[in-house]
């Protein structure tokens, strides 16, 4: 088939090349030349793994191809799918105005019977009020081609983009018509049959309200983790152990239950938010997701306090953070605890050093005053403490020697319980995490 996606951020460009693998022909199309340009010369401004390679061989394969033209893009296209961002504004919800400019492009540009997709996460209701916005158009040009909505959310993480396209654990997809819910059976039939996922086929408000659903869902675990892990702090009880046998529960599961410095990203904190807003529209009141919030934003809190009990006061102190990027395998900062940590320990008149092994440098453009030091010991040197902050392989791998000799006195607060407290603990380091056994147990 022939497909445009309009908008080749993290989830456009992954949805373009993985549709391509699965033998689609492919238009990618951004308005900002310049992504465009990088794209032309193998250049991907982000980091995700796999992905360089999968764009370089779909477009060695003549499937990939992209241009910044909106008609260039839609001129074959069956269907189109938007991608792009709809950035968080001061109240809560998301600006829209991207996705109904492409709306309104689309319905004044297609030249042929073509269905737009959703991709980007959207209100449940902004099908509708893309639908108001296209048929505007068409009928400003008397309703030679018909357009089509339909919502297809997209579950992919970052660091695992394109493994969770191409082996998603199910495909949504919501429309009304069907000449369009065919449309999208036909884009997702080789990826179906090859991966043998189940597809949801639903309207569109039902598609949307399972994206924020979802999302919704998964921040509430973990923030029901991390409030269960402040009592296990308090009662001297062991929060890993605790999710590992409520996880052997197949009601409940293993995943999503890590408790340490709770969800940041992209997509958790802004989708929360919009979720409660939205409902808000609506006379409901979320309160449940109010309270995910408040408690995913306590746990930075929860680390400056066990800074605190260790070293009094913070100010003159150097601490440094390991780790800057909200979770490991990613190079993006957006929501990420750290930057809340650098900043909080800055204005505590701490001096504050970062390491992160690719996110370094955005960091320390993002936090005035930040001393930022691409390898993890030297970062340690000589500091007063260190916040494990995201767990990446080359922190794990990090042994209770290097704090030992490193620090100028072995207090490490394990933000992201990435290491076992008894190793750490026997070898004597004052070692703290987030709800399991700490120095200050051993010491009473
Ligand atoms: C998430 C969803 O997983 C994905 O389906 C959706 O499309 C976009 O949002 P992503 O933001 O890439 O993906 O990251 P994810 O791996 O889900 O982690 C989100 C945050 O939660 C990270 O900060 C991570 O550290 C934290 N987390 C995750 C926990 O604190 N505990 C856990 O048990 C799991």
């Amino acid at each position: 088939m022939h497909v445009a996606v309009v908008g080749v951020g993290h989830v456009g460009l992954v949805t373009a090349a993985c549709l391509a693998a699965d033998g689609h022909h492919v238009v990618g199309m951004d308005d900002d030349a310049s992504k465009i340009e990088g794209l032309h010369e193998g250049r991907i401004w982000f980091h995700e793994p796999d992905l360089p390679e999968l764009v370089a061989e779909q477009e060695a394969a003549g499937r990939l191809s992209f241009t910044d033209d909106l008609a260039v893009a839609l001129k074959e296209a069956e269907v189109v799918f938007v991608c792009v961002g709809t950035p968080p504004l001061p109240g809560g919800g998301p600006n829209l105005r991207y996705v109904e400019a492409v709306g309104r492009k689309v319905g004044e540009l297609a030249e042929r019977d073509v269905v737009l997709v959703e991709k980007s996460t959207v209100p449940a209701n902004t099908g509708a009020r893309l639908r108001g916005v296209i048929e505007r158009e068409l009928d400003r040009r008397g309703h030679d081609v018909t357009v089509h909505v339909a919502s297809n959310p997209e579950f992919l993480r970052e660091g695992q983009a394109v493994a969770d396209t191409l082996r998603p654990d199910r495909v949504v997809y919501g429309t009304e018509h069907e000449d369009a819910r065919d449309v999208l059976r036909r884009v997702y039939a080789p990826l179906l049959e090859r991966t043998g996922a189940p597809a949801v086929e639903t309207d569109v408000p039902t598609a949307e309200l399972i994206k924020h659903a979802s999302n919704a869902m998964l921040a509430t675990r973990i923030s029901f983790i991390n409030q269960v892990a402040r009592v296990c702090d308090a009662v001297g009880a062991d929060v890993a152990v605790v999710a590992e046998g409520m996880g052997l529960d197949e009601r409940i599961g293993p995943k999503f239950l890590q408790a340490g410095l709770g969800y940041g990203g992209s997509c958790f904190p802004k989708d929360v938010d919009a979720f409660i807003h939205l409902a808000r529209q609506v006379g409901e009141d979320f309160l449940l997701l109010e309270e995910v919030r408040r408690i995913n934003e306590g746990q930075r809190e929860v680390v400056l306090r066990k800074l605190r009990d260790e070293l009094w006061h913070l100010e003159a102190k150097v601490v440094t953070l390991l780790g800057a990027a909200f979770k490991p395998g990613t190079d993006d900062l957006r929501e990420a605890p750290a930057l809340y940590l650098a900043r909080a320990l800055l204005a505590e008149g701490a001096t504050v050093r970062v390491y992160d092994p690719v996110a370094l440098e955005a960091f320390a453009a993002e936090v005035e005053g930040v001393v930022a030091i691409d390898d993890p010991l030297e970062a340690m040197r000589d500091a007063d403490a260190v916040v494990i902050t995201t767990e990446w392989d080359e922190v794990r791998s990090l042994s209770p020697g290097d704090f030992l000799e490193t620090l100028s006195y072995p207090i490490v607060i394990d933000a992201r319980n990435a290491f076992d407290p008894d190793t750490m603990l026997d070898a004597g380091v004052r070692y703290h995490s987030m709800g399991r056994r700490s120095a200050s147990d051993r010491a009473s």
